[in-house]
């Protein structure tokens, strides 16, 4: 007889966090089911279904991921696929959910152990499973070994994402090595009918979308770099070959992790593709001690059968109602002015002064002063560790210029480098064992700096301990935390050498720590995620901060691009986007002030221009942009982005539309790099409104032709469309369409 443990999802009162997401209307109920005597796993979420079981041979494999199915179908158990002669056994053959390296196995292992007596073999088998509170843990255990392996899957009822991981303990007496640890392995339905899509990139040229069709073989997607990093992005996305922005099959997910990580995406010689991701195993080798486990991070992973858009808004989706601090409800966005472009070092009391006058006079609500604050930091070669306020640039502290920002009705934000250490510095001088470092090897400096080894508890507490007693000491609301540039030598010389790799598990998980255990102390400081621009943004920081620095390329034209990989696998709202000088000194491109604030509207607003050079028609200008932006945050910050034309493949045309959830307003960005032939720019086709409500059109910027009626149903917009008069070289244009009230 068939015994269904369903646990029923609907009240997110008794569900942990990843469960606080706002409830849609959705046909059928979330549920895990455990169907005891099939052996089978089902995950029913939003529109999507995943599913996986026990294998005669008591090892779990994936039966099927997609588009959601009835609860009438029961899945047969599973079973072990046929292997395919000598060469590839059936342990290759069948899409494993979480396999170990051992028994002849050539794909990607998801587990990879060496013990002490030299053995290398693991053979996982599946050994019982628990659901409580939302959780499905399912325990394996070597055939002989007490190695045990948890999986844990949960489900964001919002959007069907799931998100799992595995928790390795060990109980033999004895340490061992994890030469490599994945959080699972995602399987598609086989088939070689697939495309990729990831995000690659460098400093100033973060996000760009680069697909390809899966070919046999392996592609790995990866940071060696101790962070994140910027050359990829830990998110993928799948979709068939017909698949497009709006329609068809995509597969997608992100990994939790801000350490070096890996997802390989691999088609196997049965046309199987299978897509594993967690720690990096390059140079890899966490020492597991008797007694104790080690977590991989959470990989999150979706599916949508309408194409790339939507599952970008499903990724959106559970970062702003399941991930983000306040999730569902994360506070937001101010706008922020940062003095960085303007000032670079140079800060001081009376230039910030001037500063906020000009800042708080066009609306801002939060003023960041950026490097060059503490210790001897004139420039990037001295002073990174000595967190105290520079006594020549700021005699009488931080409180004066604090007390200004305050009188002008703004909150005041500090640029921060936690991790980090300049050689001349006083930190360095008294702690030159803090860093990473191999015992009489050269240290390899990165902007004249070296990386403070976090994995330390002195380090660690060091770290904490300036951070706590700077937000303690000074009414500081915001703090951007910045991380700019990667590992090398990545040794720990105070332990032991065969737990020195442990390094690349327990900085990242420190970072967390103290990121967690400031905004316990401090709840009402936001945070902001930097590295050099985008190189540690991903879902493992997203939880801990509440905004990120998607790239220090601050050229509007430049953004468009950057804007549109970023948002494949990030909320807009999380976005800063600063309007900065022209011309920029990424390009030398002169681009008029409203091209520039229509291009950072479109995420979480940000002036970070020299605000002292403005001229009285700029100031005019940049203050009817920011309130322009109040009106529209709301629908920017948390609505649906609709990605109409995209800024690639050599378009001379960009358009974005974002819907607010309720569907009340829309609003609509377009830009044009330069027209010719005297074609006139394409007509547009809004997408995601409400088809009977009527919308009144309203122009923040820009003029549409003279036929275009002042208001209409949502069905006129969405299919007879707008035509925008834009014409000449670098023109932008943005409109509002505002719904009737209900
Ligand atoms: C990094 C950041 C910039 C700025 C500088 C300061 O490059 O990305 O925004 O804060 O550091 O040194």
């Amino acid at each position: 007889m068939r015994r269904r443990i369903a646990q029923h999802l609907h009240s997110s009162a008794c569900l942990p966090f990843f469960f606080a997401a706002t409830a849609v209307a959705q046909s059928a109920p979330t549920a895990i089911h455990v169907d005891e005597s099939a052996h089978v796993f089902r995950i029913d979420a939003d529109d999507t279904t995943y599913e996986f079981g026990v294998n005669e041979h008591q090892r779990l494999q994936t039966l099927y991921w997609g588009e959601r199915i009835s609860a009438k179908d029961h899945a047969a158990s599973a079973k072990e696929s046929l292997g395919a002669a000598a060469f590839d056994a059936p342990l290759n053959t069948t899409p494993q959910e979480f396999v170990g390296w051992g028994g002849g196995l050539y794909v990607e292992p998801d587990l990879k152990i060496t013990f002490p007596d030299g053995n290398r073999d693991l053979d996982l088998r599946y050994v019982s499973n628990n659901l409580r509170d939302g959780v499905l843990s399912v325990r394996m255990k070597d055939i002989s070994l007490p190695v045990t392996v948890t999986l844990e899957y949960k489900v964001d009822e919002e959007t069907g994402i799931v998100a799992r991981r595995a928790i390795v303990e060990n109980h033999t007496g004895k340490p061992f090595v994890v030469e490599s640890a994945s959080s699972g392995t995602w399987n598609l339905p086989r088939g070689a009918d697939y495309v990729v899509r990831y995000l690659s990139g460098r400093w100033a040229g973060e996000w760009t979308v680069n697909e390809q069709k899966i070919q046999p073989g392996k592609t790995i997607l990866e940071s060696r770099r101790g962070t994140t990093g910027a050359q990829n992005n830990p998110w993928f996305s799948i979709r068939t070959q017909e698949a497009t922005e709006d329609e068809g099959d995509v597969w997608f997910g992100g990994l939790a992790w801000s350490g070096s990580w890996q997802i390989a995406v691999e088609l196997d010689t049965v046309q199987q593709v299978r897509v594993t991701g967690g720690f990096n195993p390059f140079d890899f080798g966490y020492q597991l001690k008797p007694g104790t486990t080690l977590e991989t991070p959470w990989f999150y992973a979706g599916h949508t059968s309408h194409g790339l858009g939507d599952a970008s808004r499903k990724m959106h989706r559970l970062e702003l109602h399941s991930l983000l601090p306040h999730a569902p409800q994360p506070k937001l966005r101010p706008v922020l002015y940062n003095s960085w472009e303007a000032t670079e070092f140079k800060v001081n009391e009376a230039g910030q002064m001037a500063l906020t006058e000009k800042a708080a006079s066009l609306g801002v609500e939060r003023f960041v002063m950026d490097d060059g604050w503490f210790g001897a930091r004139n420039n990037d070669h001295a002073g990174l560790g000595d967190w105290t306020v520079n006594p020549q640039k700021f005699p009488h502290g931080l409180k004066p210029l604090i007390d200004k920002v305050h009188s002008l009705n703004m909150d005041f934000g500090l640029w921060v480098e936690p991790e980090m250490v300049n050689p001349d510095s006083d930190l360095y001088r008294k702690h030159p064992d803090w860093v990473l470092n191999f015992e009489g090897r050269p240290r390899t400096e990165g902007r004249n700096q070296l990386v403070l080894n976090l994995a330390r508890e002195d380090v660690r507490q060091y770290v904490f301990l300036f951070l706590d007693k700077l937000l303690t000491e000074n009414n500081i609301a915001f703090l951007k935390w910045d991380y700019n540039r990667n590992w090398s030598e990545p040794g720990w010389p105070a332990v032991a050498p065969d737990a020195q790799k442990n390094v690349y598990v327990e900085f990242t998980s420190n970072f967390y720590g103290i990121l967690r255990e400031l905004r316990l102390k401090h709840p009402n400081v936001e945070i902001e995620s930097c590295s050099g621009g985008g190189s540690r943004v991903d879902l493992g920081v997203i939880p801990l901060t509440d905004e990120v620095w998607p790239s220090d390329n601050t050229d509007a034209f430049d953004r468009l691009r950057i804007q549109h990989g970023f948002t494949q696998a990030y909320a807009p709202g999380i976005m800063m986007a600063w309007v900065t000088d022209s011309p920029t000194w990424v390009n030398q491109r002169t681009l008029s002030l409203e091209y520039r604030f229509l291009s950072s509207m479109q995420g979480s607003l940000g002036i970070g221009a020299d605000l002292t050079k403005f001229t009285p028609d700029e100031m005019e200008t940049a203050r009817k942009m920011v309130a322009a932006y109040k009106a529209i945050r709301e629908t920017m910050q948390r609505g649906d982005l609709y990605r109409l034309v995209p800024p690639t493949n050599g378009s001379e045309v960009s358009v974005t539309e974002s819907v607010a959830p309720d569907k009340h307003q829309a609003v609509l960005f377009s830009f044009l790099h330069s027209s010719t032939e005297l074609y006139p720019f394409p007509r547009i086709h809004l997408r995601g409104l409400d088809p009977e409500r009527t919308y009144t059109l309203r122009s923040i910027y820009g003029k549409v032709s003279n036929d275009t009626p002042t208001s209409a149903s949502g069905s006129y917009w969405m299919h007879k469309g707008i035509d925008v008069n834009l014409r000449g070289d670098f023109q932008a244009a943005a409109f509002v369409l505002q719904g009737e009230s209900r």
